[in-house]
């Protein structure tokens, strides 16, 4: 194997392909963050001396090449390198001969792993913003376009008060705009340049971490190198509980989905184009599709759990542990956004049912409706619960008057405008802007 760190001595191919591990596949999603951070890790040390204009000239063009190719889904681990941090450096060794052996001053493959995993989190948590608003959007619609449609409420699956689509909907409308505001200080919290940090204890090369910080659109750095260490892990399962957030939103829609969907329910109905047969069961229009939004949102939720449970007590420092967090965060980004396609799809799609409120089995639905319009004849409130309920237990109850909910929140008061406005401050506090702007002329020529 062709390592970095050779000293002249060989390593059993056993541990050397256990310890590597499925680091030549999953680093691939790194090389792009990889290259970026080598770009302003080289353009720091031309700042600081430690490399010249000369340098610097031949290895931005090399770089900003392989970034595009990166970026491009082109680049590829050898199978006799190690991880990406190896082959970026080793390719640009066989390009610009001994200048590319010089780019590792003051930096470890500890920051470097540690400064990718940001920066393809922070990419990766855009993409999934973006389509959580559009599950969003989706949501209010349709809660606004039902907002008159009445529904049962459950406590305990037993039938309740009155509720409507538009309660329903707009729940998961404001469920996800909270989602998101964890997710901003999980952002916050993964937008600290860890790179100059080294091994974990910084470098006696004169480094300028503010500059990678700038050049790389960080808000700003994690000062203490051994903390920015520690952050491996640490970042991760903080990004990780921000998704299973989301997840614990949209695995509940789901779950009412299928629930609702079922013939005893019968609230709503997915159009047969969305659903799937059965192989013996002529009848079948299951909704597989919730199913699975249902599990895969209740896998996600063990993401945290699985990372802490990797790095549950390690001392601080550098431990080889911390690879594998890469292979339960790593594909945690496309399985959520996969969720969120497919659940705004079939949020889009599905149809409700009108007038079930008229079905004799919900009637006892209006219990507290008429107790509050008995309250508001002057009954004092226990005496009417009281009167209503021996009219329900001999059979007699009927609610004569009709619904009138007022406050916010409520069946006539659904505040989806200060739901959206709420969401869209949440929105517009993620530095998105600063990031592209920092990134576009990083890989400028
Ligand atoms: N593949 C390693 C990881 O993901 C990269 C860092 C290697 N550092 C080391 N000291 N062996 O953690």
């Amino acid at each position: 194997m062709n390592k970095l760190w050779d000293k002249g001595f060989e390593v059993d191919e056993k541990i050397a392909a256990f310890t590597v591990g499925r680091d030549r596949e999953l680093d691939v999603s790194l090389a792009p963050y990889d290259i970026l951070g080598t770009i302003a890790h080289v353009t720091m040390l031309e700042s600081r001396g430690l490399l010249t204009r000369e340098d610097l000239e031949k290895l931005l063009p090399e770089l900003r090449k392989m970034y595009q190719k990166a970026a491009a889904g082109e680049f590829a681990i050898d199978p006799d390198v190690e991880d990406v941090h190896s082959q970026v450096e080793m390719d640009l060794t066989r390009k610009l001969g001994d200048l590319g052996k010089k780019i590792h001053t003051g930096r470890s493959r500890n920051d470097q792993v540690a400064v990718d995993l940001r920066l393809f989190a922070r990419a990766r948590m855009e993409k999934t913003v973006g389509k959580v608003k559009v599950l969003f959007d989706i949501l209010q619609e349709r809660s606004e376009e039902c907002k008159d449609i009445l529904m049962p409420g459950y406590t305990h699956l037993q039938v309740a008060m009155p509720s409507s689509f538009g309660l329903w909907f707009g729940a998961y409308a404001e469920s996800l705009a909270d989602d998101l505001a964890v997710m901003k200080g999980a952002w916050e919290v993964n937008d600290r340049n860890p790179l100059g940090s080294a091994a974990g204890y910084g470098s006696s090369a004169p480094l300028d971490r503010g500059l990678t910080t700038r050049l790389l659109g960080f808000g700003d750095l994690d000062f203490n190198s051994v903390y920015a260490q520690m952050g491996r892990g640490k970042v991760e399962k903080t990004i990780a509980f921000a998704y299973a957030g989301i997840a614990g939103t949209v695995g509940k829609l789901a779950m009412d989905c299928c629930l609702f969907n079922s013939q005893n329910f019968g609230f709503i109905r997915l159009p047969d184009s969305l659903t799937t047969g059965s192989s013996i069961m002529p009848h079948k229009k299951n909704p597989d599709v919730f199913e699975l939004i249902r599990s895969h949102c209740n896998r996600i939720q063990g993401i945290p759990n699985d990372i802490g449970l990797i790095t549950g007590n390690l001392p601080s420092g550098y431990f080889r542990d911390l690879q594998l967090i890469k292979e339960v965060f790593i594909p945690m980004f496309s399985e959520l956004d996969d969720v969120l396609d497919i659940a705004a799809y079939a949020m889009k799609n599905v149809q409700v049912a009108g007038n079930l409120m008229d079905n004799p089995v919900y009637n006892a639905a209006f219990s507290v409706e008429e107790a509050n319009r008995l309250v508001e004849e002057g009954v004092p409130f226990r005496d009417a619960y009281r009167r209503v309920a021996d009219e329900i237990m001999d059979g007699s109850f009927r609610f004569k008057g009709s619904i009138n909910h007022t406050h916010e929140g409520s069946v006539g008061n659904l505040c989806n405008d200060r739901i959206a406005a709420r969401m869209e401050g949440i929105l517009s506090s993620f530095p998105f802007g600063r990031v592209s702007a920092a990134l576009t002329s990083l890989v400028k020529d």
